[in-house]
């Protein structure tokens, strides 16, 4: 396929899916629901929202996105079964455009060891199951599982006979993140000089970044022919991640002239929908990442600020405010009115309703008692952190310890239940934090293992707020709990208690505590 100046490359999200499968990334209903209404902000053109047959967790959240998300294409994946196929289309009937995503395993390493299929027996497994999924669904995609490690003979046969069955999308993963640009470039001209009817169907790619590839190996595809990339936000998912949206948009917006397509991403979004994910996902995007890193537009070397001063061209090959950076840090204060508070929002990039607001501002004051000035980060984070604590049958209440050198921490823990009740437990520990966990999981009858606890600083100064990111694994899953304070034991409380709140949904059972009046 020849590129065209007018060729549209066309971005299909996985952060929902791919991006959710990531150790300790899994997301709430209405997490998903934000991320996927930030997405066709974004105007990505397919939301893939998650695998449906999964659980019926899933399920239910994949069409919660049919149903509510207007724009993109609304995607679910399956595998080459019916019972799939079946689950998917109860997802995503709502949809006003709805695809499947069907994979089946075509390298010999998967056929021999997964599959125990020989190539017979897996060609006519996914023409069967395209030809049944085309029953329900117009657009359907075909994703060969480890395509870049299947022999290119026989890949180039499984891509003809998908399309033949039905496919409108061909999809060639590299499952483990093994290609190397030049080789995986090498392979999509192969496929199409060696497919008749590749015309017939969008060709696309799904790349991962075990050897930091993804997105290389993505650019190469796309000046061998391919017109869709599969992708996530801040590149989270699977292992070392998938490629990453923010990064394949801005080089191709960038250096349009090397890649000759365009995507009708609107790229102002991509700075909050980065936050959005990192907050709800609770994996922090490094400092030195590409275009959405804390340090991408900063420049420190005097001769780069003398360049800068005189013309930001010099060591700038993007604005930041084209990517959604706000451009100015402007301080807000305990006067600041809710007036002030709203359009500092919406210059954040952030959109927000009236009941979401009244909980911003609410914050913002209380914030304002503690910390002399607010800062944008402050107000980003007060944003973000909608769901502390309460996206689950437990809320903090109030929260006393006390500590000192050479002897054992102390903590009192007041928690509300959704059952209307207010219970308190006391528990001692190592350090204050340890001590209120204890209170928490003693109260809740939730006692999860802390695998990663994290304390950022919001901003600088003594006054700044703590940002507390943890990762507790419970049953053999992880969760994680994110939490915001200028007093960091509130803070990882906080987070603490969200994990649980996380579990005990999903659990969707727990130990009947004795409120505090039963207790006396
Ligand atoms: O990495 C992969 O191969 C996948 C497929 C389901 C497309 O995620
Ligand atoms: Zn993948």
């Amino acid at each position: 396929m020849q590129a065209t100046a007018t060729d549209k490359l066309l971005i299909f999200d996985t952060t929902l899916r791919d991006g959710e499968q990531a150790p300790g990334c899994s997301m709430t209903f209405k997490e998903k629901l934000r991320v996927a209404a930030l997405l066709a902000e974004l105007r990505v053109d397919v939301i893939e929202a998650g695998f449906p047959a999964a659980s019926p967790g899933d399920l239910d959240a994949v069409r919660a996105v049919a149903t509510e998300i207007d724009g993109p294409v609304i995607c679910g994946l399956a595998r080459c079964n019916a019972s799939d196929i079946e689950h998917a289309w109860e997802a995503l009937r709502p949809a006003a455009r709805q695809r499947l995503h069907l994979f089946l395993a075509t390298s010999p390493i998967h056929r021999k060891y997964k599959l125990t299929m020989n190539k017979e027996q897996v060609l006519n497994r996914l023409v069967e199951s395209i030809n049944l999924a085309r029953k329900y669904f117009d657009d359907v995609e075909f994703s060969p599982e480890d395509a870049s490690r299947t022999e290119p003979e026989f890949l180039a046969e499984v891509i003809e006979a998908a399309i033949e069955a039905g496919a409108n999308t061909v999809n060639i993963p590299d499952t483990v993140g093994f290609a190397v640009p030049n080789e995986f470039a090498k392979l999509l001209r192969y496929l199409n000089e060696h497919v008749p009817n590749i015309d017939q169907a969008v060709l696309s790619v799904h790349c991962h970044d075990d050897l930091g590839l993804a997105v290389a190996n993505s650019l190469a595809a796309i000046q061998a022919g391919a017109r869709q990339v599969e992708c996530t936000v801040n590149g989270i998912g699977e292992r070392a991640g998938n490629c990453s949206l923010e990064e394949i948009v801005m080089a191709l917006k960038t250096r349009q002239d090397a890649f000759d397509c365009d995507t009708g991403i609107d790229t102002t979004r991509l700075y909050p929908a980065s936050r959005l994910v990192a907050s709800v996902t609770g994996l922090h995007v490094q400092r030195n990442k590409a275009i959405v890193g804390e340090n991408a537009f900063s420049h420190e070397a005097g001769i780069h600020q003398h360049g800068m001063l005189k013309h930001h061209s010099t060591y700038e090959i993007m604005r930041p405010e084209h990517v959604g950076i706000p451009k100015t840090s402007l301080v807000l204060g305990k006067h600041s009115g809710r007036h002030a508070v709203r359009d500092r929002i919406s210059e954040l990039g952030f959109e927000i309703d009236d009941e979401e607001l009244n909980r911003v501002f609410s914050e913002f004051k209380q914030l304002a008692d503690r910390k002399k000035d607010i800062l944008d980060a402050d107000i980003e984070a007060l944003v973000l952190n909608n769901e502390s604590g309460h996206a689950g049958p437990w809320q903090l209440i109030e929260l006393n310890t006390s500590s000192g050198t050479g002897r054992s921490a102390s903590a009192v823990v007041r928690l509300a239940h959704t059952d209307g009740k207010v219970y308190e437990e006391t528990a001692v520990g190592h350090g204050p934090v340890e001590a209120a966990c204890r209170a928490i999981e003693s109260m809740t009858g939730v006692a999860p293992t802390l695998r990663k606890y994290d304390v950022r600083n919001v901003t600088v100064g003594e006054d700044a707020q703590g940002d507390v990111t943890l990762i507790v694994e419970y049953n053999g899953r992880e969760y994680h709990g994110h939490g915001l304070n200028t007093d960091v034991i509130q803070a990882s409380a906080s987070a603490f208690l969200q994990t649980v709140n996380r579990i005990s949904l999903r659990l969707q059972s727990k130990k009947t505590p004795q409120p505090i009046a039963a207790q006396a």
